[in-house]
C-alpha cells in the first residue's frame, strides 16, 4: 500500500541514524529526476575517534568514501542523501530490513521485515567494524565487508582523484551545493521529511570534526591494521572534509607526512613549533598539526602565505576545526613574515621557484632543527645557464632546452643541499612520492647538526658554482 514519501523518508532517516544500523543502500532514480550519484552505501564504522557513518558514493565512474562522525555530521550527510531523488532505499538494522521504492506517482512503497537472527560467521567482521553490526542479518553479514575491505574501498576511492563526484566530495559538514539544490528541485518532500531531524539520534555529539576525532589522535580505524600501514592520516578523516582537497592532494600530504615521520627522531621534545611556508590552502599545515599533536603534548603551527585571502580562509578553517589557538596564519612573504616564535620545524611544500630558497634561508636563520622542503618550479639557475656556454666537456648537458631545464633542476637542488650542509645541516634528497602523482616529487630533508663545514665541502661548492658560472638565489639570501 503506497504511503506519503515524506513520512517514509522520515522513517528511513530514523533508521539510518539509529545505533542499530547495519547497512543501507540508496540507488535508482525517481521519474524525471537524476541523483548526483548513482549509488550510495552507508554503514557504521568505529574509528579511533568514535562511531562514524561511512558513506561510499559512486558517480558511475569510481567510488568515493567519506566518514561522518556520529552526530550532527552524520545527520547532515544523511539529510543530503535523503534529498537526492533516489528511486530506492534498502536499509538493514539489527531489528528490521526496510525497502522503500518510489512509485511513478511519487509515493513510497515500503516493505518491512524483521531482521533474521545473526549468523555465526558474521560476528568477527561485524564486531570489528561496528557494534551494531553484531546482530547483522545473514544477508547483511554477507554483504558487509569486513574491516579490511574498508581500507580497500578507501584506497580505491583515494586513487580516484579527479573522478570523485565534486558535488559529493564537497558535501561534508556543510551541505554540498548540488545536494542543496537537489533538495528543492528534486524532492520537496524531503524538507518535510525532516521533523525527525531535530530529534536526531541520541548519539549526536556536538563536537567539531577535530575534537570528534579525539584530541590529538588520528582517527585511523583502530581495528584496521592494513589501513594503518597505508595511511598516516586516513583519507576519510573528517579533517579532510573540512579543509577540502582532492584525493591526489590527500595522497601527497600523506606522503609528505611519511617523510616527516622518517625525519623526526623517535623521541621528540614535549612541545614543537612548526611553520609551513607558502601554505596555500593549508592542507599540509593542518595535517602536520594533526599528526604531530599525536606525538607531542603541545604543537603550535603557523602557516605563512603571501595571500591575505588564504589567511582569512585558513583562519576560519582552524576555528571550525577547533584548533585556532594552535594553528594560526600570517599573510606575508616567506622572506619577511613575522612569526610568534622561531620554529623547530620548517615545512615548505611546493613554494614557487625561489620561494623555496627563501624558506631554506629562513630555516637557516631560525636555526630550525628540521627542515623539509619539496621544491616547485625552478627558473633561477635555468635562466643563468641559458645565457652562457657550459664548461667543457659538458656542453651536451645544456645544448637542448629540455636537457638544460632538467639539468638546471638537478643543479639547483644540488646547490641548495650543498648550501644547507655549509650551514650546519645534514641533508638528504629523496623522492617523497611517486612521480606519477606529481613531477615535483623531490624533497630536501635537513637536520641541524651545527657542524662546521669541512674544507672539502666548501671547495666543492666553490668549484661547482664557478665552473658553471652560477650564483644560486639561496646563496644570496644567506648571511
Ligand atoms: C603551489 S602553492 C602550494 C601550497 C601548499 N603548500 C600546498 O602544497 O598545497 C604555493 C603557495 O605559495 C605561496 N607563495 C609563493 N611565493 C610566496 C612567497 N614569496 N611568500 C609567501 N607565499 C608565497 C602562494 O601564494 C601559494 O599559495
Amino acid at each position: 500500500m503506497p504511503q506519503p514519501l515524506d513520512s517514509a523518508l522520515a522513517e528511513v532517516r530514523e533508521l539510518l541514524l539509529s545505533p542499530g544500523l547495519t547497512r543501507a543502500v540508496a540507488a535508482g532514480r525517481r521519474r524525471g529526476f537524476t541523483p548526483s550519484v548513482t549509488r550510495a552505501e552507508l554503514r557504521p564504522v568505529t574509528l579511533r575517534g568514535g562511531p562514524h557513518l561511512q558513506i561510499v558514493t559512486d558517480d558511475g565512474a569510481r567510488p568515493f568514501t567519506r566518514n561522518a562522525a556520529a552526530g550532527p555530521a552524520a545527520a547532515t550527510a544523511v539529510d543530503e542523501l535523503l534529498a537526492q531523488p533516489f528511486g530506492n532505499w534498502h536499509v538493514e538494522t539489527a531489528e528490521v530490513t526496510l525497502q522503500l521504492r518510489v512509485t511513478k506517482k511519487g509515493d513510497a512503497q515500503v516493505h518491512r521485515a524483521a531482521a533474521a537472527p545473526p549468523a555465526a560467521s558474521s560476528a568477527p567482521a561485524a564486531a570489528s567494524s561496528a557494534p551494531s553490526a553484531r546482530a547483522a542479518s545473514p544477508s547483511a553479514a554477507s554483504s558487509i565487508p569486513a574491516a579490511s575491505s574498508t581500507a580497500a574501498t578507501s584506497r580505491s576511492a583515494a586513487s580516484s582523484t579527479a573522478a570523485a563526484s565534486p558535488s559529493v566530495a564537497s558535501s561534508t559538514t556543510a551541505a554540498s551545493p548540488s545536494a542543496a539544490s537537489s533538495t528543492t528541485a528534486a524532492s520537496p518532500s524531503v524538507a518535510a521529511a525532516s521533523p525527525s531531524v531535530a530529534a536526531a539520534s541520541p548519539s549526536v555529539a556536538a563536537a567539531s570534526p577535530f575534537v570528534a576525532a579525539s584530541p590529538g589522535k588520528a582517527p585511523t580505524p583502530s581495528q584496521d591494521h592494513d589501513r594503518q600501514k597505508q595511511w598516516l592520516l586516513d583519507p576519510g578523516d573528517p579533517l579532510f572534509q573540512v579543509i577540502g582537497g582532492n584525493a591526489a592532494k590527500r595522497r601527497q600530504i600523506d606522503a609528505f607526512l611519511r617523510a616527516l615521520a622518517a625525519t623526526l627522531p623517535k623521541s621528540l621534545p614535549s612541545s614543537l613549533r612548526v611553520v609551513d611556508l607558502g601554505c596555500g590552502n593549508a592542507y599540509l599545515t593542518f595535517a602536520a598539526y594533526r599528526y604531530l599533536a599525536e606525538r607531542v603534548d603541545s604543537v603550535q603551527v603557523v602557516g605563512v602565505d603571501v595571500r591575505e585571502d588564504q589567511r582569512v580562509r585558513n583562519t576560519a578553517v582552524a576555528a571550525s576545526l577547533g584548533c585556532a589557538e594552535d594553528v594560526t596564519f600570517v599573510a606575508g612573504t616567506i622572506e619577511d613574515a613575522q612569526l610568534p616564535f622561531a620554529p623547530d620545524l620548517v615545512l615548505a611544500l611546493h613554494a614557487c621557484d625561489t620561494a623555496t630558497d627563501q624558506a631554506l634561508a629562513r630555516a637557516v636563520d631560525w636555526q630550525a632543527q628540521w627542515t623539509l622542503a619539496a621544491p616547485c618550479c625552478h627558473h633561477d639557475i635555468a635562466a643563468q645557464l641559458k645565457g652562457r656556454p657550459a664548461p667543457a666537456p659538458f656542453g651536451e648537458l645544456t645544448r637542448h632546452a629540455i636537457m638544460r631545464e632538467r639539468f638546471a633542476d638537478v643543479l639547483t637542488d644540488s646547490l641548495r643541499a650543498a648550501l644547507l650542509r655549509l650551514n650546519g645541516y645534514k641533508v638528504d634528497v629523496v623522492e617523497f612520492i611517486d612521480s606519477a602523482h606529481t613531477p615535483r616529487n623531490l624533497l630536501l630533508r635537513a637536520r641541524r647538526t651545527a657542524a662546521p663545514p669541512t674544507e672539502a665541502q666548501r671547495a666543492e661548492y666553490e668549484a661547482l658554482t664557478s665552473e658553471w658560472g652560477v650564483t644560486p638565489a639561496l646563496e644570496k639570501m644567506l648571511p
